[in-house]
Parts: structure tokens; sequence; C-alpha cells
């Protein structure tokens, strides 16, 4: 891949953020049109496709389970295997660091008729599977976790699965994509209720490879036996990596940034909300229509941000934004409170506690809660923070950097290369005082 950091992350304080930023595509769609793609009759074609080291990942699986794909720059070309031509992979498929890949995909291979084990690294054997693998069980898939629930994932063939109805208990893209997904192969219906609106990435794309999707509501419903047809994807820049360049322009002086062609659709749009309630000046334009994404081009200035009581509904709309929204906050007037978002315990790492471990060592004070916590806006020092082996955590303290007065040196920062692997040259490029 190239980029991959082996060392710690120095960034010195100071510096600003400025210019025109195109960060690479959106890691959860790219994730989707590989998988898609592979299961598609004929040849799909991914532009702008992320290739970070976790959709590297679902590649390598997919290539394990029969596709064919090739990767030329941000360009993937998939030649599709069509329903039911998934082959059983000689050996257990390692699926890293990937999150999204182990869930979409052991709904993917609930109903296929092939035996496969499933295995990550050691975050991912850390994060919880029942979620995913008890509604497949339901439907009647043969799937088994270890005795926490966790990884390895290990999927026998069933006799064929039924749709179900169901409520989902938490807010989850990945849960609900596993089940849809499993829909496509059963009897009759698959419908999944959910408690909050999540990413709709993959309706929306099952939409432009020829499967109906019926959305009604909290509804959201898929007829078993549809077939996917190949078509061109072409990706938006990530909002999840554009985030961090957002909060690195409001937090420091001078700072004014311009993100081109950033992913827009309403679900992931929760950053952006977030940031305008703390008072950040942002203008969007040139809004526009890939297939069925939006994307627009996202300027935003140096801000002086206020604390706020981030409203719960925005929080599955910004839930990987958090790491970097508390450095916002760190900066911010007054004591901002996040509470509703206790899934960030489940996230590469436990992102509530890491973080506040990270502020504390910054001398930013914050209180944690099982759901939530609080952080009050003070002044930013420096010190060594450890990411845990998470990318989010990793970037946000690089930005936390602008705002404070010593160096923060980031260590097991390594994981920057699962969903942003030039993070470090652009993000030089664009002033972060990063070695
Ligand atoms: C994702 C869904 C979210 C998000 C993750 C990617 C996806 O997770 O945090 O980074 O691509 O579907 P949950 O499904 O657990 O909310």
């Amino acid at each position: 891949m190239g980029n991959r950091l082996s060392e710690a992350l120095h960034v010195a304080p100071g510096g600003c953020i400025q210019g025109e930023i195109i960060v690479p595509g959106d890691k959860s769609i790219s994730h989707r049109a590989v998988m898609f793609g592979a299961l598609a009759a004929g040849e799909t074609m991914i532009r702008d496709c992320l290739l970070g080291a976790d959709v590297l990942a679902t590649i390598e699986a997919f290539k394990a389970l029969g596709a064919t794909i090739e990767v030329d720059g941000t360009e993937v070309r998939i030649k599709g295997l069509g329903a039911r031509g998934l082959c059983e992979p000689q050996q257990s498929i390692d699926l890293g660091n990937s999150g999204t890949s182990m869930r979409l995909l052991t709904g993917i291979l609930a109903g296929s008729g092939t035996r496969a084990r499933l295995i990550g690294d050691s975050s991912l054997s850390r994060r919880p599977m029942r979620r995913v693998v008890d509604p497949l069980v339901k439907m009647g898939a043969r799937i088994e976790t270890s005795s926490h629930g966790t990884p390895p994932i290990v999927i026998a063939p069933s006799t064929g699965l039924t749709g179900i109805e169901y409520p989902m208990p938490i807010a989850s893209a990945q849960v609900k994509s596993a089940l849809l997904l499993a829909g496509l192969s059963a009897a009759g219906t698959t419908t999944v209720i959910e408690p909050q609106p999540t990413r709709d990435h993959t309706e929306r794309m099952l939409e432009d490879f020829g499967v109906q999707v019926v959305r009604d509501g909290a509804r959201i419903s898929i007829a078993g036996g549809q077939t996917l047809t190949a078509v061109s994807i072409r990706v938006p820049a990530d909002i999840s990596s554009a985030a961090f360049f957002m909060v690195g322009a409001a937090i420091a002086e001078g700072g004014d940034v311009t993100l081109r062609g950033v992913g827009m659709n309403p679900t992931r749009t929760g950053v952006l909300e977030v940031l305008r309630l703390m008072g950040a000046q942002i203008d969007i334009n040139n809004e526009q229509l890939v297939g069925h994404e939006p994307i627009a081009d996202v300027r935003i200035r140096e801000s002086r941000l206020r604390a706020i009581e981030v409203p719960r509904e925005l929080v599955p709309l910004a839930i990987d934004e958090f790491p970097v929204l508390f450095v916002a906050a760190a900066c911010a007037r007054g004591t901002t409170i996040v509470r509703g978002a206790g899934e960030l315990r489940h996230k590469e790492s436990d992102r509530i506690a890491v973080m506040a471990e990270g502020l504390t060592t910054l001398g930013i004070e914050s209180e944690t809660f099982e759901d939530g916590i609080a952080i009050s806006g003070g002044s930013i020092g420096g010190g060594e923070i450890d990411a845990h082996d998470d990318h989010r955590i990793a970037m946000a303290f690089a930005m936390a950097a602008l705002a404070a007065n010593k160096t923060i040196t980031i260590t097991a920062a390594e994981n920057i290369s699962t969903s942003f692997p030039s993070f470090v040259s652009l993000a030089r490029g664009s002033g972060l005082k990063v070695q």
C-alpha cells in the first residue's frame, strides 16, 4: 500500500489547515461496491475506490471466494460470480481490522451454501458478532462464534434461509446490511426495522445493481431471489476522512479548507450538523448526484466553537466522527455533552475510554458515562497518546496539535492505513506539522 506508518506520529503545535483537498473514496461505499460487484452477473467497474487495508481485506476475501478482481490505481474491475456462484475458500478468510467486511460477509455467506471461517486481528477478534449472527440463525443460517460472541465466525451450509421481520435492538448499518444481503437468498421477504436511521448505502447501491429495496419509514424490506446486475460505480470522497480536515480547519487561526466531491448522504452528514451547532462556518457548493449518492464541495473556516449538547438523533449519523468531534469539543467554550452513544465502546477501540484517556494526557477534563462523555473545553497541551491501534483516534489526536501548545506524539497509529493511507501526506501538504 505504501504510506504505511511503522513509527509513532510526531505532530508539532501550531499551523493551520488550508487549501483544497480531495480525500480518498468512502470506505463504506467502497466495501459495498466490491461486494456487490463480486455478487453481480457481469463486469463491474469501480472508480475512486478507497484502497485502504480494510477494503483490500474485502477484495482479498472475494478473490478467495472465486471472483476475479483487478486493481489499477483507484479503479477496480470485478468479474462477478452471479447468484450462488461463490466458491468454498481454501483457508480461513482474514478480514484484518475490518468490522464492515466481517459483518456484511457473514450476511452474504449465510445463505450461499458455502462453508467458511472468518477471522480478524486482535481488535476485530474482540468485537461483538452476535448482533448479526443471532438474527441470521433465526433466518435458518448455521453460524457459530466463540463463546463470547466474537470471531472467529464459522459458517456452514444451511438447508435454506427464510425471511424474517426483525426489529433491530441497536442502530447498526452493518447489521441492517447483513440481514438485507442474507435476505437476497432467503425465501420470502426479509424486513428490518431500525430504531434510528443509519447509513443507507446498501439500500441505495442495491438499487444501482438492479435490486428492489422497499423503504417504508423505519421498515426496510427485500424480497428473496433477486439477482444483481453489474454496473459502474463512482465512489464519493469519504465524509468520515474529510471530517478530520473540517475540524482541523475550524480549530486553528487561519484555517480555511475546501473538501471536493464529499459524500453528502443525509445518513452521514451528522458531523456537519454538529459542527454547525457548535458555531462552525460551513459552506456547501456544487451539489450533485453520483448514482444514488449525493456529493458536494464543503468549505470550512476557522470558527469560534461553543459547547453543545449533541442531539441524540444525530449520534448514528455522525457515529464515526466522534473522535474528531471530541477534539472540537476540547477547543470549544464550555462543556460539550454526548449521550446515547454507547456504540462508541464497540468500535475499533472503546472510543469513549480511549479518547478520554488521550484528552486527559493533553490536559483536557472529561467525564465518561456508559453511553457518552462530557468534555470541558480548555487549553490543549502536549504529550504521548496511545491510539490503541484505532485509525480514527490517531487522526483525531493528530489534528488536536493544531490547537496545542506542545508536540503531540501518537503511538499505535499504524492502522491509519485501514481507512486513509494518504492521511499523513495530505495533512502535511495542507498545513499540519506532522512528521
Ligand atoms: C458502517 C457502519 C457503522 C460504522 C462503520 C461502518 C458500515 O457501524 O461505524 O464504521 O459501513 O455499514 P455500525 O453498523 O456498527 O453502526
